[in-house]
């Protein structure tokens, strides 16, 4: 019988366990997935321990909203896919009940999208999230164009390192944030032009030297928190400033009045688009082919392991993705 990954009360990575299920057949045009990993994002962190915006039905909630795997079946008038295409998971809002964490998902067709060529099953496991809320945000939103200088928060995290990524495919310059010069080293290898540990230099101060005076054209914030207001310095004063996340718990001094473009940012905005979906995915596979996109993955677990990567994850010491085989 097929595993899936369930919780039955919020709480800690513990209260999730793997029951055996049987696989839900695809209605017309849905696929179902037999999938080989997924990866662990902050979201099913949240949802988990009952911290979600969005409301988590329980008992019985499923968690994970990316991963890779082969069609399994499908549903009648699916067109384009066929059994054994191998496929990455686009967007799962409904997370709760189709998430990523199990052996099989069933999903709508146009929730899925063909494996990047080049990628192995634990790096596309890893790269729709990441990959799809940069680019979303950074060119959809903000229009970055090459030359850019772009200050990027949490760096060091998935999103921060595919952002990094995708502003030197632009050609862009990615100014990566972290609160720890100790992985300074590591931020300059993967890609920033420059790194700024907060706590040890002034953010506003740093951007201006190394932008010659001018300021940061676009600011990618994960964090959001009392932070903001230096990062808003950083920026030049018509600049955009894009919040994609909030790893910051802490309340943020939203400013009354500012010059720049402030958007808030939820990748779903454009996941659940077909017509973006098809740019994101052709984005993405062109820089797979180039050797300019690739995720970083920071470890790797078993599904029997599951509650050892939440573990993980909530020790916040990751650099790149956590990856579960399934
Ligand atoms: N808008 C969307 O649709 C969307 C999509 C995906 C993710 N997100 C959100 O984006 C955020 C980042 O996601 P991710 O997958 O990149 O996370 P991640 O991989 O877990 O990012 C971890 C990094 O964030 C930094 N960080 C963690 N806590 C922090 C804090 N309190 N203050 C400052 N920095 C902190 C740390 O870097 P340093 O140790 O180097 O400082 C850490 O290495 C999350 O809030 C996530 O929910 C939003």
């Amino acid at each position: 019988m097929p595993r899936v990954v369930v919780f039955d009360e919020f709480g800690g990575p513990e209260v999730m366990h793997v029951v055996e299920e049987s696989a839900v057949e695809p209605a017309p045009g849905e696929v179902r997935v037999r999938i080989e990993a997924f990866a662990v994002n902050p979201l099913d962190q949240m949802m988990r321990s009952g911290a979600s915006p969005a409301v988590v039905p329980l008992p019985h909630a499923r968690l994970g909203i990316e991963g890779t795997g082969v069609v399994d079946a499908l549903g009648s008038g699916v067109t384009g896919l066929e059994t054994g295409d191998p496929v990455i998971l686009t967007a799962i809002p409904d997370a709760s009940v189709r998430g990523s964490y199990a052996e099989y998902t069933t999903v709508p067709a146009n929730r899925v999208t063909g494996r990047p060529a080049g990628l192995g099953v634990t790096e596309a496991a890893a790269v729709w999230v990441a990959y799809s809320t940069a680019y979303g945000a950074l060119v959809e939103k903000a229009g970055m164009r090459p030359g850019d200088h772009v200050l990027i928060t949490a760096a060091s995290g998935g999103v921060g390192r595919a952002a990094m990524q995708i502003a030197n495919q632009i050609g862009a310059v990615p100014i990566a944030v972290t609160r720890h010069t100790a992985k300074k080293d590591d931020l300059l290898a993967a890609g920033a032009a420059a790194v700024i540990a907060t706590g040890h230099e002034d953010v506003a101060e740093a951007v201006r030297r190394f932008t010659g005076g001018t300021g940061a054209d676009i600011v990618l914030d994960a964090v959001l928190g009392p932070g903001l207001p230096d990062l808003l310095k950083a920026a030049r004063p018509e600049g955009t400033l894009v919040a994609v996340g909030y790893l910051d718990p802490r309340p943020t001094p939203f400013p009354v009045a500012t010059p720049l473009t402030i958007y808030r940012y939820r990748s779903f905005q454009h996941t659940l688009d077909d017509v973006v979906v098809k740019r994101m995915a052709a984005f993405l596979n062109a820089g797979v082919r180039l050797g300019a996109l690739r995720p970083a993955i920071d470890k790797v677990f078993t599904l029997d392991d599951v509650v050892e990567a939440h573990r993980h994850l909530e020790k916040g010491l990751h650099a790149g993705k956590i990856v579960v085989t399934v």
